[in-house]
């Protein structure tokens, strides 16, 4: 398959659609982000000459409007957006080569000379329009900023380009008792002259075109497009409007979708110019290999007009258009008012850029579908798979191998262990289908094969119980254990085009350098590894809901109706349901020691053994009703899968369950719980 890193393998440019610069990035923009993301690194990591290029959509109505109603300029405006989404997309882990914009001297530059080919070749038109114009806002109103009486069924409150409820599309001028959607004044009709671009006379390119470089499903409907009524194309609007004015005319600007896909080349000069790169081995000759993701509600933008215009000026047309769906929310369209509209920066506000990027992945697959983050869901699938399946595989691992065997690892022998040889090598031999699949775009199915390798793996370690065999057979326990991290090494390099920081400190735990994917055609058989580093935990429900709370609008008013139930279930959200009693992870374990906190007058800190998932150090709240020696070797219970709480005193990595008298005072009759002889450390407690 690929070849990635030979000469023969072309450079690959990859584009992701340039977010409108008047408003956050939201968690729905970032599907195609993160998309393009995991497949630039994957690209990167296999040694493929990759550049992401990207940048903001600064122009147009909306853009000028918002920054009247702030009171500032809109080249102030962009600037701020242009700082905003930058770190919110490299705190999301997105991280382009360039991120630009298409308000630059580069980017005029070539809007004009794409315009100036295009009417020299004939293939614009100039033509009288009829235009609703706002005395009052002064300016001419897009389709968006005009609300009226649909002509068709007199639906109330329609935009001015189709109406919601029966579905007609009309001209805004047909709307009736119109009024501008800014201010509320009765437009008035002003003709006027748009200038088209006639889309018609690329119809036979574009329908081979589209056949070959968008996704079948896209190309079918296009066709019928093509087919059909294939209109010319407005590429001017009228003064007032924030954009480049069109050569040649006093009062007309380039409509926004004219510059915005031109950016994309506009972003392209910029990164050469900045790294020696050739530009023309990009866009004009045959060396690269383009490829744009975008969503699906701008197809027509990016598989009509936008090859129409690249063959017309004579640049090289993208490879493929890769598209994908809309995301929706716990089975919903993403809703203002329910909180599940989250800006990117409230989702940062409050959980880590990896269990998106580890979720998103998991559902991926390189097609158009919607995808939905379920919110439960998302909880579960991090917690049980990214946490519990693999991560638990390292730390397991890692931790003992560290504190009991001095780190070191060994040769897989498979004379002493034929099954260690085995697991490690059906590991590496799933990469073939995981580098097919992460080519493919199909991260769903690449996580699916990585999934498998930890459930082999963990099974394996189970089997040889190595909190058990520590105490007869040192040495076999550091062949398992060997072979549990090599394993453990094979999941962090397929993580890493998803979870790179992940991958990094994995490499670092085993002293390696950072990962590319050709590492994962050895195996690790000697040296010892660092001491192990947290590398993830638990997702929190109550942080999911505290996200979706900030999200909400804040209203000064008291709520009137009840307080909506919590989109994860918690404590108080009523009844519990077996599958949230479920999550919480009750274990038996044995204290192996105990010891007094000086300074704090409740606490003691307890090392205790929970047979397969390692020891733990826990800070329990029992100082006043236990002497700590009398605790050392005692079976007791505890909630193992609590997320780490870092307390002045260090880490504590559980709780003890004790009974006490609810309205008892601290210390009075506290009563810590043990299990009938026969129960062991690890015992899963239901
Ligand atoms: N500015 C244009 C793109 C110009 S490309 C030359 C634009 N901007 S946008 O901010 O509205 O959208 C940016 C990207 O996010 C687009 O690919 C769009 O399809 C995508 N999405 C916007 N909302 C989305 C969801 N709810 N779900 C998935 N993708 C979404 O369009
Ligand atoms: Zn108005």
């Amino acid at each position: 398959m690929t070849t990635a890193g030979s000469p023969s393998s072309p450079k690959r440019l990859v584009t992701a659609a340039l977010p409108y610069a008047n408003g956050p990035i939201h968690i729905g923009h970032l599907v195609g982000y993160l998309q393009a993301d995991f497949w630039v690194r994957w690209n990167k990591m296999n040694g493929r000459d990759c550049v992401y290029v990207c940048g903001d959509d600064t122009h147009g109505t909306p853009i000028m409007v918002k920054a009247r109603e702030l009171k500032i300029t809109p080249e102030e405006l962009i600037a701020r957006a242009h700082a905003e989404h930058f770190k919110d997309f490299s705190d999301f882990g997105v991280e382009f080569d360039i991120y630009s914009s298409t308000n630059t001297d580069e980017n005029r530059k070539f809007a004009e000379e794409f315009y100036v080919k295009m009417r020299d070749a004939g293939h614009t038109n100039v033509r009288p329009i009829e235009q609703l114009f706002c005395n009052h806002d002064k300016m001419f109103l897009p389709d968006r900023f005009v609300k009226g009486v649909c002509p068709k069924c007199g639906a109330l409150e329609q935009y001015g380009d189709s109406c919601d409820k029966c579905g007609a599309t009309y001209a805004a001028t047909d709307l009736k008792n119109p009024a501008c959607a800014i201010c509320g004044s009765t437009p008035v009709v002003k003709p006027s002259e748009t200038i088209a671009f006639k889309v018609s006379d690329f119809r036979d390119y574009l329908r081979v075109w589209v056949r070959e470089h968008a996704p079948e499903e896209v190309a079918n409907k296009l066709s019928e497009w093509i087919d059909g009524e294939l209109f010319d194309w407005d590429i001017s609007r009228d003064a007032p409007y924030f954009g480049f004015k069109i050569p040649g005319f006093e009062n007309k600007y380039f409509y926004v979708w004219m510059d915005a896909p031109i950016g994309y080349i506009s972003a392209t000069e910029q990164l050469c110019k900045k790294t020696g790169r050739s530009f023309d081995e990009y866009w004009k000759t045959s060396d690269s290999e383009i490829y744009h993701f975008i969503g699906k509600d701008i197809i027509k933008f990016h598989c009509l007009f936008w090859p129409a215009m690249l063959k017309n000026v004579g640049f090289k047309s993208p490879k493929q258009v890769f598209v994908n769906g809309f995301l929706t929310v716990n089975g919903e369209k993403m809703s203002k008012s329910k909180g599940t509209l989250v800006a990117a920066r409230t989702y940062l506000n409050h959980l880590d850029s990896s269990y998106l990027r580890y979720y998103y992945a998991s559902k991926l697959n390189g097609q158009l579908q919607d995808l939905d983050l379920g919110l439960e869901d998302f909880t579960n699938r991090v917690n049980s798979d990214l946490v519990g399946k693999m991560t638990n595989l390292g730390s397991r691992g890692a931790q003992m191998l560290g504190k009991r065997l001095d780190g070191r690892l060994c040769a897989l022998d498979g004379k002493r262990d034929a099954e260690a040889v085995k697991l490690v090598a059906s590991a590496i031999a799933r990469r073939k289908a995981i580098a097919e699949h992460f080519e493919n775009r199909d991260f769903a199915k690449a996580l699916a094969e990585v999934r498998d390798m930890a459930d082999d793996a963990n099974k394996y370690f189970d089997e040889r119980a190595p909190w058990n065999l520590i105490k007869t057979d040192p040495e076999a326990t550091r062949l398992a254990l060997t072979a549990t991290l090599n394993v453990f090494r094979q999941i962090a390099i397929a993580l890493k085009p998803i979870l790179p920081v992940y991958a990094d400190r994995v490499a670092k735990l085993l002293n390696e350098k950072p990962y590319a994917w050709a590492d994962g055609e050895r195996i690790l058989e000697s040296g010892t590894i660092g001491e192990y580093e947290h590398l993830a935990t638990r997702i929190e429900a109550e942080k999911v809901n505290a996200m979706i709370d900030e999200s909400k609008p804040k209203t000064t008013e008291p709520a009137k109706t009840p307080a909506p139930k919590a989109a994860v279930p918690t404590a108080d959200s009523g009844p519990l349901s077996i599958d949230t009693f479920n999550q919480v992870d009750l274990r038996i374990a044995k204290i192996v020691s105990a010891e007094a906190v000086p300074e704090a007058d409740k606490l003691l800190k307890l090392q205790v053994d929970v047979g397969p998932l390692g020891t733990r150090q826990i800070f329990a709240g029992i100082k006043s009703a236990y002497d700590p020696k009398t605790l050392e070797g005692r079976l007791t219970v505890i909630v193992a899968n609590l997320a780490p709480r870092k307390m002045k005193f260090g880490m504590s990595e559980g709780m003890v369950l004790a009974a006490s008298d609810p309205d008892g005072g601290a210390g009075k009759g506290l009563f810590i719980l043990s299990p009938d002889a026969g129960a062991k450390p690890g015992d899963r407690v239901k």
